[in-house]
């Protein structure tokens, strides 16, 4: 019920042309109504009475009823029609705009084929549900409350023995529609499930053949691909079991019907024309019971596609801005974790008391093997993820107590999985800041040493990269991202392995462009390759989620720890090759 009504809240804007609508279908409806009716008229006044008058009379009337029924049923089928799309643009709107609300965690913690069904299968069954059920149950309940009124004016003790098997069908309806509602649920997930699948083999697919895992995947796919047939089945048998009950019912009362209305013909105390309309109008009335049993089940689907939306809608992003935030104003770069401690999962520390000073405009390196958290530290700068204990701060204010929108917007990052847009290269760079200039762009392509290669490519600046810029090489990619980051001109910069697929020679040169650029600005360097981190004011050398030892790099070598081991066993291989 509570669905109903928050469904209700999107149509009320529209709900003038609701009533308009749902007038016209009333009226359309009842014209319906009028066909049984000029029947028992042609037949009793017409034919047996053999007059001439009334059958002009009845030729005109058929002529204006049909005109106007075309009429209300244009205007029935519009204005539905465009409160249906209305009502589903406004919630597929505020379902997006929620999505880009929500944290990190939301995303890592589903799949992307649910999410995306979500905007498309559920909003598109809410839409069905809504143009073409509520047309369907409006007119289908005229026309059953109209037929009833008709027929309790030709006669009631007939119409009365009709209703007993109504009771029976209603009970058929609703053991039926509660299997119904279980079975579509379950359908409703399979054919997410097969939509999840084919989101990540597609996106996988070099990997998969590279594994030479065709088979395997398909075989899964198989599986679900059979999961979802067995689920569509079930709903298909009960919705074919539900009609012919309910038919066989109907045709019962039938039966009885023309008995006991024959007997009262031959009695004389009904038309012959009167009882065929009546026959006529219990016909009419088994089609509304019927199509509403199957509205009951679209409507147990689109609220069950309700229910997963609004819980979407009703999700708080794990991150937002504390009551009270305040804009973080334009900050120098002194950023500063003081014992800090951070889990993904519970009880697993990915950060164990991390404390570190960063000045503006120093130059704060982090090395150490993979998974020690080096990223996480990058995550949690722009708050990706609230911690659990300690406190970070930038310029002495603590991030928790901004608003998300300032503080990300003073953060620079390049993150280790690159990735861009599908566009051309100046629409990726130009993400940073969407107001810059063309000569911006330029200036901040050349700083990340990507001006030269952009250039050489077809359509320089305007070629597009394909999906996630599937048509550059790693290190063209990276340098793209670089120049996005640059051109945010952000006062801290956080380089996540941003030059980790360069080589030596172009490393070298981003390294000089950035070290131009971070004059002034607080940079993090995350990097494996210590080449690129000696010149660093501080290195951060992490193991298992602790710092466990900071300084220059020359203090570093010389305190023989886990830096003068990495650098050792780097500084042979490069040894060794270069021999
Ligand atoms: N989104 C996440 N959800 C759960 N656990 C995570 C998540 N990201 C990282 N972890 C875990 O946190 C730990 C630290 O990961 P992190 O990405 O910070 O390592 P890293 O030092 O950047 O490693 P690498 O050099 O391989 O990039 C790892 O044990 C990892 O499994
Ligand atoms: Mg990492």
């Amino acid at each position: 019920m509570n669905l109903y009504l928050r469904l209700l809240r999107y149509i009320r804007p529209y709900v003038l042309r609701v009533v308009i609508a749902v007038f016209c279908i009333i009226m359309t409806a009842l014209a319906s109504l009028y066909v049984p009716w000029v029947i028992k008229d042609i037949i009793d006044d017409v034919l047996t009475a053999k007059n001439m008058t009334m059958l002009n009379i009845i030729a005109v009337g058929v002529v204006v009823v049909f005109f106007l029924r075309g009429t209300f049923f244009y205007g029935q089928t519009y204005l539905m029609s465009y409160v249906g799309q209305r009502v589903i643009i406004d919630l597929r709107e505020a379902l997006y705009r929620h999505l880009q609300r929500l944290s990190l965690s939301y995303f890592e913690s589903r799949r992307i084929g649910t999410i995306m069904s979500y905007i498309t299968n559920d909003v598109a069954a809410l839409q069905t549900a809504m143009v073409e059920n509520v047309i369907e149950l409006v007119t289908e309940a005229a026309i059953l409350i109209g037929s009833l009124v008709a027929m309790f004016y030709i006669h009631w003790k007939l119409t009365l023995l009709t209703l007993v098997t109504l009771p029976m069908v209603a009970q058929a309806i609703a053991v039926f529609g509660k299997r119904l509602r279980a079975a579509s649920a379950v359908m409703q997930e399979r054919i997410a499930d097969i939509t999840s699948i084919l989101q990540e083999t597609v996106l996988a697919v070099r990997v998969i053949k590279s594994f030479v895992r065709e088979d395997y995947e398909i075989e899964r796919f198989n599986r679900e691909n059979y999961h979802n047939f067995q689920a569509q089945m079930k709903t298909a048998q009960l919705l074919a079991m539900l009609t012919p009950i309910i038919e066989f019912l109907a045709a019962i009362g039938v039966t009885v019907i023309i008995w006991y209305g024959g007997r009262e013909v031959i009695g004389g105390n009904l038309t012959s024309g009167a009882l065929i309309a009546f026959l006529i109008y219990v016909v009419n009335l088994s089609n509304p019971i019927k199509r509403l049993s199957r509205s009951y089940g679209y409507i147990q689907r689109a609220m069950a596609a309700a229910q997963r939306v609004f819980d979407v809608l009703d999700t708080e992003p794990d991150i937002k801005d504390a009551p009270g935030a305040i804009e973080l104003p334009a900050i120098k770069g002194a950023v500063a974790f003081s014992n800090v401690s951070f889990e993904y999962k519970h009880g697993e520390p990915a950060l164990s008391e991390i404390t570190l000073t960063a000045r503006p405009g120093q130059v704060i390196a982090i090395v150490g093997p993979s998974g020690a958290g080096k990223s996480t530290i990058a995550n949690l700068i722009p708050r990706f993820y609230d911690i659990s204990t300690g406190i970070i701060t930038i310029d002495d204010i603590d991030i928790k107590k901004v608003t998300l929108e300032s503080l990300r917007r003073q953060i620079g990052i390049v993150h280790q999985e690159t990735m861009l847009f599908n566009g051309t290269v100046h629409e990726n760079i130009l993400y940073g800041n969407l107001n810059a200039s063309e000569e911006e762009v330029i200036a901040a392509a050349k700083a990340a040493n990507a001006h030269k290669f952009i250039l050489d490519m077809p359509e320089g600046y305007a070629t597009h990269i394909g999906e996630r810029g599937a048509k550059l090489s790693g290190g063209q990619k990276q340098r793209i991202a670089i120049a996005r980051a640059i051109l945010k001109n952000p006062r801290v910069l956080i380089l996540d392995e941003a030059t980790s697929a360069l080589d030596a020679e172009s490393e070298a040169l981003v390294k000089e462009a950035l070290d131009k650029l971070m004059a002034g600005r607080t940079a993090f360097i995350i990097a494996h390759r210590l080449s690129t981190v000696q010149q660093a004011d501080i290195i951060l050398v992490m193991d298992k989620g602790r710092i466990v030892e900071q300084g220059n790099h020359a203090a570093l070598v010389k305190a023989c720890g886990l830096y003068s081991k990495l650098y050792q066993v780097q500084f042979e291989a490069s040894d060794v090759s270069s021999k």
